[in-house]
């Protein structure tokens, strides 16, 4: 009995949630309560070859919110707009792509998905501008409302990279806060979630943002976590360092603590976590701080110099003779990777990114703040086909996890990662109230073993609630024998 009631909160919640599913669809989507937030770059589908991603290549049960990167913005009209209306559209026989991807709530209730304005390309100077006049301000909320909607889209996601930036003003500061303010109460309307992706860099976040206000009408901020080092500082650094010596802001654990000590509420904070690594080439022996050239180098499917995709990283190094060699930095949670040194122009390539363990270790670290969960930038460069070999040192850092959960599928290795790890950092971290006994003890299994728990659990609520309701029964006519 002991164990019963420690479980009968969760136990009556599954038990509720169990038949109420049951007699509407089954429930699709993560097993745990925390959000994952998945941006797709749409363009990624014009790669070459395996590195291509179409919407069809989407996974929707590894994440709870999906959102369509980008949409632009027409200042003259000061409205949302397609950037490529062959893919996003089905006019002129276009792919649709808004639709398509709206259109997998139908089988898969769970899934909110946003469209996403904004994204570094479009520039700060045309947001500014339209934030800046009332009049462009309100006739953009209605529009954008009427946009959304028409898609079947749940809400808009604020990509401003980024408000006082980059040829933006100082009162973008003020005019953003009005911008969300009056988006909130138009979405309110409809029941529209508003999100916007958030800089990471003290800078930015002093400058650009009114923390505690945005808070206030935001539903989620999601935090873009990475590029705290690259190629343009002409040294070797990681990409999105978890941690950092205590007088250098740049480091996720920074970016994290100065947004909650500006006021955002852990519950709307999402931490973003790279699925790609920045890249270096240094004529040095490639650690980490070695001199390197401004540009990096680039991958075969991305082909963007300084950035490699994790499908990019993990193909090169699951290649036994490409010669390649990584090295786990304990102190941030990052990999370094080099290459040998080139014959031609003794120059070594370096890539430091977020490995399966990276991304659980940080999935720990957001869990241990509370907060809503983790973002993800982006799904297309997961090795979302499961070509790599998988990382078997996931879950060295998690005290209580002895082996990695069995997976179905060697596709998504890092999405996968982060449900199974936000599973077990919850349980990690659940500190037990009494000093555990080994016949209380939660057993540590695979997923498979977990998911029949959970069955068990839902039967002994059935097999409780009927015993309950016996006795209720017989309550009741003890009751009426008492009284005749
Ligand atoms: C800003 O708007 C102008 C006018 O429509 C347009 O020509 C320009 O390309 C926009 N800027 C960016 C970075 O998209
Ligand atoms: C593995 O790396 C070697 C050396 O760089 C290269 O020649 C070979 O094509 C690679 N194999 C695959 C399957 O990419």
């Amino acid at each position: 009995m002991k164990m019963v009631w420690g479980e009968a909160p969760q136990l009556w919640l599954l038990f509720f949630l169990g038949t109420w599913g049951a007699s509407v669809v089954a429930k699709t989507g993560p097993a745990h309560d925390k959000v994952v937030v998945c941006y797709i770059s749409t363009w990624a589908v014009y790669r070459p070859e395996q590195g291509a991603y179409a919407i069809n290549n989407f996974d929707p049960n590894l994440c709870t919110h999906v959102v369509y990167a980008f949409a632009g913005l027409d200042i003259t009209q000061a409205a949302i707009k397609s950037l490529d209306p062959w893919q996003d559209l089905k006019e002129q026989y276009g792919k649709g792509g808004y639709e398509q991807l709206t259109g997998l709530k139908r089988s898969h209730p769970h899934l909110k998905v946003s469209l996403a304005i904004g994204g570094w390309n479009e520039g700060s100077a045309n947001y500014s501008t339209l934030v800046s006049n009332d009049l462009l301000r309100g006739r953009f909320v209605k529009q954008v409302s009427s946009f959304v909607r028409k898609y079947d889209f749940d809400g808009l996601d604020l990509d401003w990279e980024y408000p006082t930036q980059r040829g933006g003003k100082p009162a973008d500061r003020e005019n953003f806060v009005a911008l969300t303010k009056e988006l909130r109460e138009e979405f309110d309307q409809y029941g529209l979630l508003l999100t916007s992706a958030i800089g990471a860099a003290k800078k930015v976040i002093d400058e650009a943002y009114d923390v505690r206000q945005i808070s206030r009408y935001l539903d989620f901020l999601h935090i873009m976590c990475y590029d705290y080092h690259g190629s343009w500082d002409h040294k070797v650094g990681y990409n999105a360092p978890l941690t950092a010596p205590a007088d250098d802001p740049l480091s996720v654990q920074f970016s994290i603590d100065y947004l909650l000590k500006l006021g955002a509420p852990p519950s709307k904070l999402v931490v973003g976590l790279p699925f790609y690594g920045r890249t270096f080439k240094t004529l040095a022996n490639g650690n980490l701080n070695d001199a390197s050239d401004g540009a990096g180098f680039k991958g075969p499917f991305t082909r963007e110099d300084g950035f490699l995709g994790y499908n990019e990283i993990c193909a090169t190094l699951s290649n036994k003779t490409s010669g390649w060699v990584r090295q786990w930095d304990p102190q941030t949670s990052q990999v370094l990777a080099r290459s040998e040194r080139n014959v031609f122009t003794q120059e070594i390539s370096v890539v430091t990114y977020d490995s399966s363990r990276s991304i659980a270790n940080k999935v720990l670290f957001a869990m241990s703040k509370r907060l809503a969960g983790v973002m993800v930038w982006s799904v297309d460069t997961d090795d979302f086909l499961g070509i790599c070999d998988l990382d078997e040192d996931t879950y060295e850092d998690f005290k209580k996890v002895a082996s990695a959960p069995k997976r179905l599928s060697g596709s998504y290795p890092l999405l996968r990662t982060i449900n199974e790890a936000t599973l077990l950092a919850v349980e990690e971290l659940a500190t037990p109230e009494v000093p555990p006994d080994t016949e209380n003890e939660i057993p540590h299994g695979s997923m498979a073993d977990r998911k029949n728990a959970a069955t068990a659990v839902v039967s002994l609520g059935l097999g409780l609630f009927s015993v309950f309701m016996l006795q209720g029964v017989q309550a009741i006519v003890l009751v009426i024998t008492m009284f005749r």
